[in-house]
């Protein structure tokens, strides 16, 4: 038995969608709160839990032998930090799947993980990625970059104005993720030997610039699609605006700090292990507006 947490999100979902094709035998940890439409209309068996409620938590382990863990705190809520979800959280999982009798846990964590990273999710990514390697548990650990369906987030803009707002001027670096590609690595690797033990960056196939972002927009729509660059000087601005008067709750400046590095990586080692080939951005877009 399979328990995927954080099968609400869009990678839970993704999962979930793929391990039903497979008949694979799955459980997806729900909140009581989650929207869980397309989960129920896959058929996916729900426990309803919550990762910071270890109660609930050891339910939904019951008989469990594979763990998939994609949750994640997302839009920070008041009195609740990436500490608790993200890392209190899979500290339980990993807790409880031991004393369950363990197995082979494959977590999400991302590229930007590092311990000395501005940006608090990263570093509890990173510290996370090392506590299963202590954990003497079976574990794959999978660092996504963006997935491509970040990138179509102002897609609505794109279609009505021409503009693709970009942070920064346009020649920024990255190399987004399809989140199916991201999906079948993360269920291959339950039973993949090759992986075991061992932490894999995925990106896509390509590193593109946000003005290349804009020009694929522009080939898939068939009109000009210009970059509409919002200065990084004006987003530390805001970030620190929101910052002072959130008590730091959404972190914008560290976020800032840590995605204006390049986000790219090398996908060489994760292609010798998964029999995969990686979507790329366009046709991902020619799927998403043939929708
Ligand atoms: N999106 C990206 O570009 C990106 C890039 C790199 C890495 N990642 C990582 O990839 C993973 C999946 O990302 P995503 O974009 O699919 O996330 P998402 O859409 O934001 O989904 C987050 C999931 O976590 C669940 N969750 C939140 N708090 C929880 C709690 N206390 N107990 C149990 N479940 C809880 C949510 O449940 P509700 O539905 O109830 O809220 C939701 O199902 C995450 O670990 C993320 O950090 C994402």
């Amino acid at each position: 038995m399979i328990l995927v947490t954080g099968a609400s999100g869009t990678l839970g979902k993704e999962i979930s969608r793929q391990l039903t094709q497979e008949k694979r035998d799955f459980r997806c940890l729900v909140r009581k709160t989650s929207q869980i439409k397309e989960l129920e209309e896959m058929g996916a068996s729900l426990s309803y839990g919550d990762v910071t409620d270890k109660e609930s938590l050891r339910k939904a382990m019951q008989g469990v032998t594979h763990v998939i863990s994609t949750h994640c705190l997302g839009m920070p809520k008041k009195g609740l930090s990436c500490w608790d979800v993200d890392y209190q959280g899979n500290l339980n999982l990993i807790e409880l799947f031991k004393e369950n009798g363990g197995g082979k846990i494959v977590y999400i964590s991302a590229i930007g993980s590092a311990l000395h990273s501005p940006f608090q999710l990263h570093k509890v990514k990173r510290l996370v990625d090392n506590a299963l390697t202590v954990s003497g548990l079976d574990y794959t650990i999978l660092r996504p970059s963006g997935f491509f369906s970040d990138f179509t987030m102002s897609a609505k803009v794109v279609q009505k104005y021409h503009l693709y707002p970009s942070m920064g001027r346009g020649d920024h670096k990255v190399q987004g993720i399809h989140v199916g590609d991201l999906a079948y690595c993360a269920i291959n690797a339950l039973d993949n030997s090759k992986a075991s033990h061992q932490a894999f960056y995925i990106g896509g196939p390509e590193v593109l610039t946000y003005t290349q972002i804009a020009a694929t927009f522009a080939k898939v729509l068939g009109h000009n699609v210009r970059v509409f660059p919002i200065p990084m000087g004006f987003i530390k601005f805001v970030g620190w605006i929101v910052d002072t008067f959130t008590s730091y709750r959404y972190q914008i400046q560290g976020f800032a700090k840590s995605f204006s590095k390049e986000s790219i990586c090398d996908n060489g080692p994760l292609l010798k292990t998964f029999d995969i080939k990686l979507k790329t951005f366009e046709e991902y877009l020619r799927d998403y507006f043939a929708k």
